[in-house]
Order: structure tokens, then sequence, then C-alpha cells
């Protein structure tokens, strides 16, 4: 710690010490139960809080850092924490669907954008990337992730914190980021919120744990304990996780805060007696900052009086705080964020909303494109949309919307009247949820008199994020009766999807010819899918996240595991399957189409022997072997055919989004880094095990195009 902040912690009274470490929410945006009174002007003056969330704009956050730094004793300046999630006032595409674009300069353009406008708002922090890997889309969480893969997570997680912290912490508009879940939250039972984790140290080690060692070599500010448990051990009191993994393997030295409420719950999960016991936990587990459990405050005093736990621990943790406020200069000018002016010039720029219109573009997915009936033509005929998610602005923002205002989001009717004027008609049909069939007949009718029936069906924004665990996936509602419905009707269809996560429409993938799925694209999201229906944009975007064909098969996951018992040529009845179902997804992880198509060829490895801590080069020629031009994911996995413990089939090791006009050929040129051979041995360490590994590149898990290898030398 700095000298600066070595004298002030010198000066502080024990009760001062814990209300730095004690992270109060405000009133404007509550996020879960409140625990403790609205008012805290006085606990400020008393110095008594650190912190807040959910505190915004230039001048509630001025008014509040005016109190803490003229009325407290030592004037410690207040840090104001937000979910900025998806943006803060342009709100960009939920994180589910940004990953799916695969375009790390987008996603670190988002994520700076929201910084810009978050910290015009006062706001220092924000409670994002979650970071969290996730194969279970029965969990509602699966929208503010990356996905289910832990390499691209990483590279998803290092941009957008870059992308929120950008160069300089110092700077007013750059924001802290703060890696969430701490740790394996992905994994909770039946994707059910909050619920028990049981991961084995490898999976923890290999799968869930990379993306969060990622943000720290990003330079990551914050991290976030999960309110699950891993094994009996609640990540607020899992000392192994926050001091001996986080500290000492990763040598993280910035700051640790709870979930909402997570220390208290210490006591609901069984291992605190009380409160009292929860605040000694979670202390001496790692979290510097309690998250509105009101447990520090009132009991961090007495446990040091009383020696339970030592002053030196508090100490550090407080140290945690008053650095991070040093470091974004708020010790020297405790105001620097609230500034009004910025606030308005700074948010909702034609800049920001143009941004938002690309990023939201890159990140859908053309699913299927059968009779390619997209792109549409320029003068389509007549067009119906149908379906209740055509004209809910509400719905284009997705869940964890910051501060997003509906009224400025563009609906798809309003995306498609912007090019089509009166050439477009909107039923409504049915709605998300419910059984109410009685528009159907209207909806049906009009698509006889259509050109191209345009169906805009999936789940409400409200439908995922937290606490919105489902056990249906399927459309919801009578929105598949609608769909059956509109196709009967013999006009070409076009199915656009928009949900929070993988749904399972197998009828759908069947009988429709073109499924766009365009998630919950945000503010500009009406104008991004137009763009793409009538193919000014060639989508690009490849999927992150298995979509099953029925939830049977969950998890369901591209990198799984060969098993003793594969199917195979020969052996079919007594091998790991399913009776009913395919063993496959219905849309694998990395497929997305495109309005052109590519070829791959040349597939070089270099070396073809690698010896200890040797990069492999991989090289091949992508072609745009169609008419339009385009973009293609070329994904790059690698299998580790024999090795002390079992590999995945095939894990995604590279990846490049490559823009190639018709007929353009280009050398790709992917590197394998040594490290990333790895697996966790039996030693509970990570190596590189000599031998063949398999290569393999295409433009999606399930379409390898190139097959080659390479050995790593003894
Ligand atoms: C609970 C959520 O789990 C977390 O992601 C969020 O940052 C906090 N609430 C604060 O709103």
């Amino acid at each position: 710690m700095s000298a600066r902040v070595a004298k002030l912690l010198s000066r502080m009274t024990l009760e001062e010490k814990a209300g730095q470490l004690n992270q109060l929410s405000g009133r404007m945006a509550v996020t879960g139960p409140l625990t403790g009174k609205p008012e805290h002007m006085d606990q400020i003056r008393k110095g008594l809080v650190g912190s807040f969330l959910n505190i915004l704009t230039a001048a509630r956050t001025r008014e509040l850092q005016k109190v803490a730094v003229e009325e407290s004793r030592l004037g410690i300046p207040l840090l104001f924490a937000f979910d900025t999630i998806h943006g803060y006032k342009t709100i960009f595409p939920i994180p589910l669907a940004e990953a799916s674009s695969w375009d790390l300069a987008a996603m670190e353009k988002a994520a700076r954008v929201a910084a810009v406008e978050t910290s015009a708002a006062g706001v220092h922090w924000t409670f994002a990337p979650m970071v969290d890997v996730g194969r279970d889309p029965r969990w509602g969480r699966v929208m503010e992730g990356a996905g289910e893969d832990a390499f691209l997570g990483a590279a998803v997680a290092r941009a957008r914190v870059q992308g929120f912290q950008g160069e300089d912490l110092a700077r007013p508009d750059t924001v802290l980021a703060c890696a969430k879940h701490f740790a394996a939250y992905g994994a909770v039972e039946a994707g059910r919120e909050y619920n028990t984790v049981d991961v084995s140290e490898r999976a923890l080690r290999e799968f869930y744990l990379p993306p969060f060692l990622a943000t720290i070599d990003a330079g990551v500010a914050t991290f976030m304990a999960s309110f699950n448990e891993i094994a009996g051990v609640p990540s607020s009191a899992n000392r192994v996780l926050m001091r001996n993994i986080l500290r000492e393997q990763w040598g993280f030295d910035g700051l640790v805060v709870s979930d909402w409420g997570s220390v208290r719950e210490l006591e609901a999960h069984g291992v605190a007696a009380d409160l009292k016991d929860a605040a000694r936990l979670g202390l001496w587990a790692g979290v510097d900052m309690d998250m509105e459990s009101h447990a520090y405050r009132a009991h961090l005093p007495e446990l040091v009086k009383t020696g339970v736990l030592s002053e030196a621990l508090l100490d550090e943790s407080v140290a945690r705080v008053l650095t991070l406020k040093e470091r974004l200069g708020l010790l020297d000018d405790p105001y620097r964020y609230s500034d009004e002016a910025r606030e308005s010039g700074m948010t909702m720029t034609p800049e920001h909303l143009a941004t938002a219109r690309d990023v939201a573009r890159r990140s859908i997915v053309l699913l299927a494109n059968q009779a390619q009936v997209l792109p549409l033509a320029a003068k389509p005929g007549r067009v119906l949309l149908v379906g209740p998610l055509g004209d809910s602005k509400l719905d284009m923002l997705g869940n964890w919307s910051g501060k997003g205002e509906p009224e400025q989001a563009v609906t798809l009717l309003e995306g498609l009247r912007a090019r089509l004027g009166d050439g477009v008609r909107y039923v409504k049909g049915v709605d998300v949820e419910g059984n109410d069939e009685s528009g159907i007949a209207t909806a049906v009718q009009a698509a006889r008199r259509a050109d191209v029936v345009v169906a805009a069906l999936g789940e409400s924004a409200r439908m995922s994020g937290e606490a919105r665990s489902r056990t249906n996936i399927e459309l919801p509602g009578r929105q598949e009766a609608l769909l059956r419905a509109l196709v009967a009707a013999g006009k070409p269809v076009v199915l656009v999807l928009m949900n929070g996560r993988p749904l399972t429409i197998p009828w759908a993938a069947e009988n429709v010819p073109s499924i766009l799925e365009t998630w919950f694209l945000g503010t500009q999201a009406g104008h991004a899918i137009a763009d793409v229906l009538f193919g000014d944009y060639n989508p690009s975007g490849k999927l992150t996240m298995s979509f099953p064909r029925t939830l049977g098969q969950v998890p369901v996951y591209y990198n799984q595991k060969n098993t003793g018992r594969p199917i195979t040529e020969k052996e079919r009845e007594w091998v790991s399957r399913f009776l009913d179902a395919p063993n496959e997804p219905l849309y694998p992880f990395g497929h997305g189409l495109s309005y052109t198509s590519f070829a791959y060829g040349d597939l070089q490895v270099s070396p073809a022997r690698a010896g200890a801590d040797e990069t492999i080069k991989v090289s091949f020629t992508l072609t745009n072997t169609g008419s339009k031009s385009g973009e293609e994911v070329a994904q790059l996995y690698v299998r580790d055919v024999v090795a002390s413990v079992s590999r995945p089939v095939k894990e995604l090791k590279g990846f490049a989004k490559v823009a190639l006009q018709p007929g353009q050929s280009e050398r790709v040129e992917l590197t394998v880094a040594h490290k990333d051979l790895a697996l966790w041995n039996q030693e509970g360490r990570f190596v590189v095990e000599p031998g063949a590994f398999e290569l393999m590149v295409g433009g999606s898990s399930a379409g390898i195009q190139l097959r080659g290898g390479f050995t790593v030398a003894r």
C-alpha cells in the first residue's frame, strides 16, 4: 500500500475500518432483497459505509459523496458500484449474444461504451464481466456469460475487462471491472438458481477457473464471490478459493466483494451459527467487502477486539478498498466521476448507437436457411410480421439492462418499417406466455395474404437472468401453435428467435426453412435484425452454447469425453447413448451459417514435433466460395489422444474471424500456445504431456473441414 493509504489506515478506528468494508444498496435500482434501512446518510457521516451499489446519476452520487467527504471524520470518499452488464443507457446485446459474434474487438468496444456512460453517471465500478461458463440452459444466468467454453470464455473475459477498465483506471471514463461469480456458479445442479455445486478439482481448474484467471491477466481490479457452495463450502467462506488459489497461486492483489447478502447466507447454508460467525468466516476466507449483509459493520470490530480475528487481517482488506479509491483518483478529487455535463453529453450519443447497432448485427446467428428464404429481396412484396416479440420495446433490451430506456429501443417492426414503410403489416398472434390461442386465426388470415412471414418468437426478457431458471425451454405459451399454423398457411416463413438461453425447437428446425437467432440485441435490435434479414449485413455469428434437441440431453456440450463405450459403426446398442434421442445437440457449439459459403484447404502445422514450451503454428487457406462478401469464424480444435487422464474429444484452442470478398482467399494463421495444451494431472498440477495431438479446423465444432496433428516431444 502507498504511504498515503498507510497513513489513512493508521488513523482509523476499528469501526471506521469495518465501515470501509461495508457496501450498502441505494434505493434506485434494487437487485435483491433489501435488508438494511433505505436511508444511509447517518451511517455515511459516521464513516460506517465504504461503498454503495445502485446509487446513480452524477447529481445523486455527488450529494452522497459530499456527505462522506465533508461530514465524516476522515472524509474518505465512497465507491459507487452498479450492474452495468451489457450497457448503461445505450444497451448492447446480452453477453451471450455478444459472445456469439466471436468478435473480441466488438465486445471490447461495447464494454468501453458502457464504461463511458456508466462513469458519466458517477459510478466507479461495474459488477461485470460475468465469466461463469455454463452447460445448462435451464440456468437463466447463461444470458450473462459467454457460453459453454472456457477457452472462448477466457478470451471474451479479457476483452470485456479491457473495455471496462481501459488503459488507465485513473481516467474518469473508465470503471473498475469485477470478475464474477467466483466460482463454478455455472454448475448449479439442474440449472436451478443459487443451487448446490459439486465439481471435481480437475473440472474446476480446467473448465470453471480459466476465464477468471484470464481477467487477472487483463488487470481486473475486483472479484465477486459466488452464492453457491462447492462440495460443501460456500464461496463466501471458501479460503482455498480466495486465499490459496486467487491470492497465493494467481497473485491477485485487488478487492474481493461478496455477492448480495452472501456473507449473511452462510447461516442459511448451515456453516455459520449466526451473523457474527458469518462475518468471521467471510473475512477469514477472503471476502474483503460485504455487500448488503451488514455483517462486517456489525461484528468485525468486536471480532478483532476479542482476538478472534487479527487486526492485520482486517487492515489488509481495508487497505485494498483504500487503494482502489486511490487508483481511481478519488483521494485527490472525490467528485471527478460526478460530472453532470459529461453525463448529458456522453450518453446515447449517435456514435454509441452506431456501435450498438454494429455489435448487435454481429451477434446474430443464422441457424438454418434451407430454401434460401434469406436474405429477403430489397422489395420483398407484402411482409407480415407476427409474434409477441415483434413490437415489444421492453423485451428488446433483454434482462439486466442497466438504465436502458425501453422507449428508446427499436423493435423489429420499427426496423422493418424504416425500410419498407407501410409494406409491412404486424399481427401479434399470441402472448409470450399463457394459453390464449384466439389470435392465431387472424394471424393465419394475414399470412395467406402475405408474400413472406417473419415470426418473432421466444422468451420475454424477464425469463432469463438472475433467479430465472426454467425446467422447460421450449417456445413458451402457445407460440409453437402459432408457428405451426403460419407454416401451414403455405407462405415462406422466417423464424426470428429472441431468447436469453438456448431453446429446444426441434419442430421448428424440421419445418421452418430459415431461422435467425437474435437473442436480445439491445437498443438497436430492430435495425440490426433488419440489416441481416435484408442482407445488408451478412450474418457471421456462431453459437457459443449448444442447442439441445430435448431437455433430457442436458448437459449437452461439444467438448465431451469419449467414454469407454462411444458409439461406433459396429456397435450401437451397448454404448453410451439414449434410446429416444441422438447424442448430438440440435445446433452445436460453433454453428452458424452465412449467406455465402467458405472452403478450407491446405492445412500446415509446424513444428510437427514440438519441444517443451514450443508454440504450434497452424495455418490454412480460407476461401469465400459464394457470391456475397462475408465473415467466417474459423475454429481450431485439439484432441490430446492419449493422456494420463481422459481428455475431451475436442477442445477449442484458437479461432479467427475473417472477412472475405466473393472469390477471395486468405491464409489464416493461428497459434496454439504450449500452456494451452496442459491438463490438470493426478498430482494436482498443470502439465503438458508428451505424445500425439490431433488438430481439427472448421466452421463449427461439428463441421470439421481439415485434420492434422502434431506431437509434443518428451
Ligand atoms: C446478485 C447477483 O448475483 C450479482 O451478479 C450482482 O452483481 C449483485 N446481485 C448486485 O446487484
